[in-house]
């Protein structure tokens, strides 16, 4: 359950699910568990815990701070991001129909349009930022309305209070969800805003050192808890319990490090801005940002996501990074780029990227935490190489 929730984020982050007491030996660092399966006193007679995929105490540790820290109830880890996805798509029924934003990472999109199809699974991918495209997407099967805010990769930013309140008045009973991977409750707060469920990717920013592939989901709604706990054991997606260690510790310093990727990402943001080999820059703090008073009033700041348009030959720009690393993937402590419309939007139609404008001058960043004066004059002198 919850910690008090008068505590401040970092507290929360820190202490929540890890109070000593809980363990006889009394760690202060939650012990990881490995043990698949677990001694019973007699038949079917556990303290608890019987086996590893119904439940891992580092697991239940994690599941516990995640969800206080995004105020909500109930967390749920997964073996990843998609792996969430899966488990959400599964409170669905063959014939139901998702409504989804339209510039959601490419996973996402393959798994609703490729996967979910197979189980008669219909999906409608609309402009969310207007939402009058959701309200009109809404069908009598309509089930779920699937919210990525801000965007990936254009950092579009969705009114999330605004559609769930839209949503809500044509009928109750559909289901809510965020993907809050791009900025973390340390920025945003989808449940407080009406959302049955935030998800995650906690592979990015909620881990931040690239070297886990989990995910999660966390909600307030006791109707559906059960049901949820339910899928995640008969599904198998399970993490695994040294993976759960890493981000539970990785929590602890979510809030020093998100004001860094922010601070960085903005200082980045705005020296593009001003740079002549750059067309157009993305970042929801920026003045120029279309959304930037409902960015404003949404988050309580941004990560260290920036997206931009080169006025130049990205490949040459993106062999030309030192400090950034030409990968996939962000969040993390180190810096990346990439160009989406061959890397993590390549599984869209062609049509779909066209029409989003992911084309091969728009590239990714995500802005990690090194020297500020470094990343910048990285990127300077890989703009400059852009030209030659
Ligand atoms: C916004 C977002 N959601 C979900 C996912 C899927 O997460 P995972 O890679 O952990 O399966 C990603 C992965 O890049 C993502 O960027």
């Amino acid at each position: 359950m919850p910690t008090d929730t008068k505590e401040g984020f970092a507290t929360k982050a820190i202490h929540a699910g890890q109070d000593p007491l809980q363990w006889s030996h009394c760690s202060v660092v939650p012990p990881l568990v490995m043990s698949s399966t677990y001694r019973q006193d007699g038949p079917a007679q556990h303290r608890g815990y019987e086996y590893g995929r119904s439940g891992n105490p580092t697991r239940n540790v994690l599941e516990t701070c995640l969800a206080a820290i995004e105020g909500g109830k109930y967390g749920f880890a997964f073996s990843s991001g998609l792996g969430a996805t899966t488990a959400l798509a599964a409170l669905l029924d063959a014939g139901d129909h998702i409504v989804c934003c339209d510039d959601v990472y490419g996973g996402t999109n393959r798994y609703f349009r490729t996967c979910c199809s197979k189980n008669n699974i219909k999906i409608t991918f609309t402009d969310a930022t207007n939402i009058k495209n959701v309200v009109n997407s809404i069908q009598p099967t309509t089930k779920m309305i699937w919210l990525e805010t801000p965007t990936n990769p254009l950092l579009k930013i969705i009114d999330i209070r605004a559609v769930i309140e839209a949503v809500r008045a044509i009928r109750s009973d559909i289901i809510t969800v965020v993907d809050n991977s791009f900025v973390t409750c340390y920025f945003q707060k989808p449940l407080e805003m009406g959302a049955d469920f935030v998800i995650y990717s906690l592979s990015k920013f909620m881990n931040g050192h690239s070297d886990v592939i989990m995910g999660a989901v966390i909600t307030r709604r006791d109707d559906l808890e059960k049901q949820l706990r339910y899928i995640q054991n008969a599904l198998g997606i399970v993490p695994s319990p040294f993976d759960c260690h890493q981000v539970n510790r990785s929590l602890k310093t979510l809030e020093v490090r998100m004001e860094k990727h922010m601070a960085n990402g903005l200082a980045v943001a705005k020296f593009l801005e001003s740079h002549p080999h750059v067309e157009q820059v993305f970042h929801p703090l920026l003045p120029s940002h279309p959304q930037y008073e409902l960015a404003k009033r949404q988050q309580t700041g941004h990560s260290g996501m920036v997206t931009f348009y080169i006025n130049g030959d990205s490949h040459k720009f993106l062999k030309a990074l030192k400090i950034f690393t030409l990968a996939e993937s962000l969040g993390g402590y180190e810096s990346l780029a990439e160009l989406p419309s061959v890397m993590t939007h390549a599984s869209l139609t062609p049509e779909a990227r066209d029409s989003l404008g992911i084309n091969d001058q728009l590239i990714r960043l995500s802005v990690g935490l090194e020297t500020e004066s470094d990343l910048i004059a990285d990127l300077d002198q890989a703009l400059k190489a852009s030209q030659m």
